[in-house]
């Protein structure tokens, strides 16, 4: 009786032994599978998304500039500007912007001496395709009045501080007159209708 008594505490340590390699088999393996996961998604997770740089510009990554690029193109009209010996200028003019700043920006001799203030002839330029006069705005009562006095006046002759890029006017062409009149320097002063 004591023996088996004895044979059965061993098998119980024996027993126990084995259960103890069990468990710690199962929590090497829980602890394994735990540090695959942190391997494959912390980093993912964790790591912030680094800037790129490129040509000295910080952009994200998710920018679209080709996209907008195209936009800002069809945002402008080509203006052709012919001066008095022949000689052309090809431009990009933004929408809304009018054929006198246009020109002041692209180092174009087109005088505008009030700026765009009617009150002189010195941005008068000759529309040179009927078709694309026939798209502008009616000259108002104050354009004509200073049309009037321009030299080299035409059919198609405008200012061209009141001629406004738009989108009908694409291809447009403009010819520069050989002479301007400017009231300041000439002295003129245009008298009252
Ligand atoms: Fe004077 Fe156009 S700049 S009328």
């Amino acid at each position: 009786m004591p023996l088996r008594t004895k044979v059965c505490l061993v098998c119980e340590s024996i027993m126990l032994a084995s259960k103890s390699l069990q468990l710690g088999a199962q929590a090497i393996k829980g602890l394994s599978r735990v540090s695959h996961f942190s391997k494959f998604v912390a980093p993912a997770t964790i790591t912030p998304r680094k800037p790129c740089v490129q040509d000295g510009e910080l952009y994200s990554t998710t920018a679209t500039s080709s996209a907008d690029g195209g936009n800002e193109e069809k945002e402008k009209i080509s203006v052709t500007f012919v001066d008095k010996d022949g000689e052309e200028t090809q431009i990009k003019v933004p929408i809304g912007m009018s054929m006198l700043e246009a020109a002041h920006q692209n180092d174009i001799e087109l005088e505008g001496a009030c700026e765009g203030s009617l009150a002189c002839s010195t941005c008068h330029v000759i529309v040179m395709d009927v078709e694309h006069y026939n798209k502008l705005e009616e000259p108002t009562d104050e354009e004509n009045d200073m049309l009037d006095l321009a030299f080299g006046l035409t059919e198609t002759s405008r200012l061209g501080c009141q001629v406004i890029a738009k989108p009908e006017l694409d291809g447009l062409r403009l010819a520069l007159p050989a002479a301007t009149r400017n009231f300041a320097v000439d002295g003129f002063k245009p008298k009252p209708h």
